[in-house]
């Protein structure tokens, strides 16, 4: 330790964790001088992200590609030096070809303990709390969410509002300060064959991104805010509601019960089968022996809850705890009248293998009579095809502009009837920033369409409520995946079939209500708070990504994960993933059957 370090920190106001005192350098206290406002808390996790962000932006500095306008009218991409990782832009490597992630991943070291480390003591194991909560068959599971008929009209009051939102709801939104940031009620211009539909698009509490540089006080702050609010949904349960910290838990004599809440620094493996895993919260860091199946589902940077029984300095596990949501109860979270919604992503317009006949096919349909009930239309990102996004994509492209291929996009939603209502988000093929939260489609990307009443652009993630007219509507959490990849890759049950079944993914995140648990899995944009955690519980979780399809609930949410129109390409030939294109999945919103249509 040096002392003088701490000291210096501690002057300005700034808390140190006890093992990040030990590791504090005066070169780290530079460090964090330089930053424009000092940090109140300093964890050894901090001093790490500090250091390898400082290395990052000295050493590498690596290439980005940024696809510009020219005056022409045409489009060229440029390199941009950022301080992302290399692997960042070969996303399609990673994305539904299923390959590993390139990070190294310090968890994967096989560590050999002592033996008194790894000694059973009596401790037995229990099962984590996954089990028996994995996917229900098919949805219509009942939960607790209040559906009386509480108005939503467009020409309602905030406070009126207020009223309507349950205490958890109504504390999110105040914290935020940001009620419905951007209801935009839709007037219908078709005077056809939904002329008795109404339909009512709400986009609730969207972020406040900021595009600047993002500095270490934003790491710093992001993480306090993933911590406390991950911290505030574990203690919810009733496992943990005697959670303490790390600090007091030191005062513990062996044997003694232990529960607590902590953020993973790190994992190994022993040489049992049986893993250690270090968690940290802002008073200090501690050892838990967790069994080989709790320890398995571990993953860096989340936040568990731990049972257990002290054992000098260690605890051993009988359970880990995740936020999970709660079991339903009452009535299902339902629509007076019959309407549907339809769920498609990865449209991918713009590859040689777009199924351009498909789209036709689903947008034809949807002027028939048999789809006069459908009122929504989701679409989860991925909408084209993009350029640069992996080495040799240029080969496989049929369309090589972009702005062209959002024009073709354009023409496609041209031929959606008007009074359906379109809800998109960008994906990781999309022009917006990679970085999450992404943000919505600027007006320069639709020139045509952006003005249309039934088109709505939405960040990703994004909660959506849908037909919150006379019912409080179906809240729709919007999220294209891109963090599916890494957190399959780290979790052996989910790399053996979540390309078959991506729902599973969907229910692990919701499971742990978090997006994307493991910091750089979704090239995260620190924004001060953590968009990703999932604060709310959703009616309906709708995702894309993997170019495969499920339908699927669990916990009264409907988990809906949509295919593509975009048919095998080369490189995913090369790598043996098939997609599972031309799905359509459409829900009820009054009874949530769902059903699922080929084109
Ligand atoms: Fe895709
Ligand atoms: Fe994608």
């Amino acid at each position: 330790m040096e002392e003088n370090a701490v000291k210096e920190l501690t002057k300005q106001g700034c808390m140190v964790g006890r093992e990040a005192a030990e590791e504090l350098t005066e070169q780290d206290v530079e460090l964090i001088r330089e930053l424009d406002t000092t940090p109140m808390y300093i964890s050894v996790g901090m001093v790490k992200k500090l250091r390898q962000k400082m290395s990052q932006e000295v050493s590498t500095g690596s290439q980005k590609q940024v696809v510009k306008t020219r005056p022409d009218g045409g489009t060229e991409v440029e390199q941009e030096t950022s301080t992302v990782s290399s692997s960042d832009s070969v996303s399609e490597a990673q994305i539904s070809e299923g390959q590993n992630n390139t990070q190294e991943n310090s968890m994967d070291e096989d560590v050999v303990v002592s033996k008194d480390g790894e000694s059973d003591n009596g401790v037995e194991e229990a099962e984590v709390s996954e089990t028996g909560e994995d996917k229900v068959s098919e949805p219509q599971e009942k939960e607790n969410e209040d559906s009386q008929n509480q108005g939503l009209d467009e020409d309602v009051d905030e406070s009126k509002l207020n009223n309507d939102l349950d205490e958890d709801e109504q504390e999110i939104y105040e914290r935020k300060g940001n009620k419905f940031s951007s209801d935009k009620t839709v007037r219908l211009r078709d005077s056809g064959r939904r002329d008795n539909l109404r339909t009512k698009v709400e986009v609730m509490d969207e972020a406040e991104i900021n595009k600047s540089e993002k500095d270490v006080p934003e790491f710093l702050s992001y993480y306090n805010d993933r911590y406390d609010r991950m911290r505030k949904l574990l203690t919810r349960r009733t496992q943990l509601q005697s959670a303490t910290t790390i600090k007091r838990l030191k005062n513990r004599d062996e044997g003694e019960q232990a529960t607590t809440v902590g953020l993973v620094n790190d994992k190994y493996s022993t040489s049992s089968g049986k893993y250690i895993v270090e968690i940290e919260d802002k008073t200090g860091s501690f050892k838990v022996l967790a069994g080989e199946r709790q320890g398995e589902m571990i993953v860096p940077d989340e936040i568990i809850g731990v049972q257990g029984n002290m054992g000098g300095d260690i605890i051993y596990a009988n359970n880990i705890v995740r936020p999970d949501l709660p079991i339903p109860q009452g009535q299902t979270a339902t629509t007076d009248e019959t309407v549907k919604g339809a769920y498609i992503s990865d449209l991918h317009i713009g590859s040689q293998d777009t199924l351009h006949d498909r789209l036709d096919r689903f947008a034809e349909w949807l002027n028939t009579d048999a789809a006069s009930d459908i009122g929504y239309l989701v679409i989860a990102g991925d909408l084209v095809e993009g350029v640069g996004i992996y080495p040799g994509q240029k080969e496989e492209l049929e369309v090589a502009d972009i702005y062209a291929q959002y024009e073709m996009f354009e023409d496609w939603v041209d031929k959606i009837p008007e009074d359906i209502q379109i809800i998109v988000g960008p994906g990781n093929h999309d022009i917006t920033r990679l970085s999450e939260p992404q943000p919505k489609f600027q007006d320069k990307i639709f020139p045509r369409i952006k003005d249309y009443d039934n088109f709505h652009r939405v960040q990703n993630p994004q909660t959506v409520r849908l037909h919150g007219i006379e019912s409080k509507g179906l809240k729709h959490l919007m999220y294209h995946g891109y963090s599916f990849d890494d957190h399959v890759d780290r979790i052996q049950e989910l790399r053996e079939n979540a390309y078959d079944e991506p729902d599973r993914v969907m229910i692990d995140l919701l499971k742990r209500r978090h997006l994307a648990p493991t910091y750089g899995s979704n090239q995260l944009s620190p924004e001060g708070i953590d968009h990703m955690v999932i604060e709310e519980e959703p009616d309906v979780m709708v995702s894309g990504h993997f170019h495969s399809h499920a339908v699927s609930s669990y916990k009264g949410v409907n988990v809906i994960c949509s295919s593509t129109f975009q048919a095998q390409t080369d490189f995913q030939k090369r790598v043996g993933h098939e997609p599972d294109p031309g799905k359509v999945t459409l829900m009820n919103f009054k009874n949530r059957e769902t059903e699922v249509k080929q084109f």
